[in-house]
């Protein structure tokens, strides 16, 4: 096995999942200021998935004896455009499902095969990400402005309900 080789890729996966941590959540605090709620709750649920590769991938580095750098690729691009947003985070996941793709069978032919099978359920996941951005895009696409106007009807909705339990509260001291 070559050792070195491993933990420079898993190095290198940390990194990016840490650009997706940060993006993701920079993403996430756009939405919840712009009041789409859907949106942001799905930023930062993948922010936090993210975060949970990066444990895994970690974990991995320390069993190698390795270092773990803990740098992040990329800088924050400043995305507030939510079909820009989708639109990025589904190419970050098709760029992860490639990346890890070529990982797994980097290790493989390096003998790492606890290595190759992390990169292989992490493409799964990555997979999933992808998913799940792609069908909001695709609804965006569907409702266009519509999309948005409900999800912030949404929010207007449950504060609506939470004031008026409030008020009830109030005036019907038990
Ligand atoms: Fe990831
Ligand atoms: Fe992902």
């Amino acid at each position: 096995m070559k050792r070195d080789k491993s933990i420079e890729l898993l190095n290198r996966a940390i990194a990016d999942e840490l650009s997706a941590v940060h993006q993701y959540m920079f993403l996430h605090f756009h939405c919840d200021d712009q009041g789409y709620d859907l949106l942001s709750t799905l930023f930062k649920r993948t922010a936090i998935a993210e975060m949970l590769h990066i444990e895994r991938l970690a974990d991995r580095v320390l069993f190698l004896k390795g270092t773990i750098e803990m740098k992040a690729s990329e800088e924050v691009k400043q995305i507030t455009d939510v079909k820009a947003m989708l639109e990025f985070a589904r190419q970050s996941e098709e760029d992860a499902v490639v990346t890890y793709n070529n990982f797994a069978i980097e290790c493989g032919n390096n003998a790492d095969s606890v290595s190759k099978k992390l990169f292989e359920e992490l493409v799964l996941e990555e997979e999933g990400h992808y998913a799940e951005f792609d069908d909001e895009m695709e609804n965006m696409l569907k409702f266009g402005e519509q999309y948005l106007v409900l999800q912030s009807m949404e929010r207007s909705k449950k504060k609506a309900t939470a004031m008026a339990a409030a008020a009830a509260a109030a005036s019907n001291p038990a």
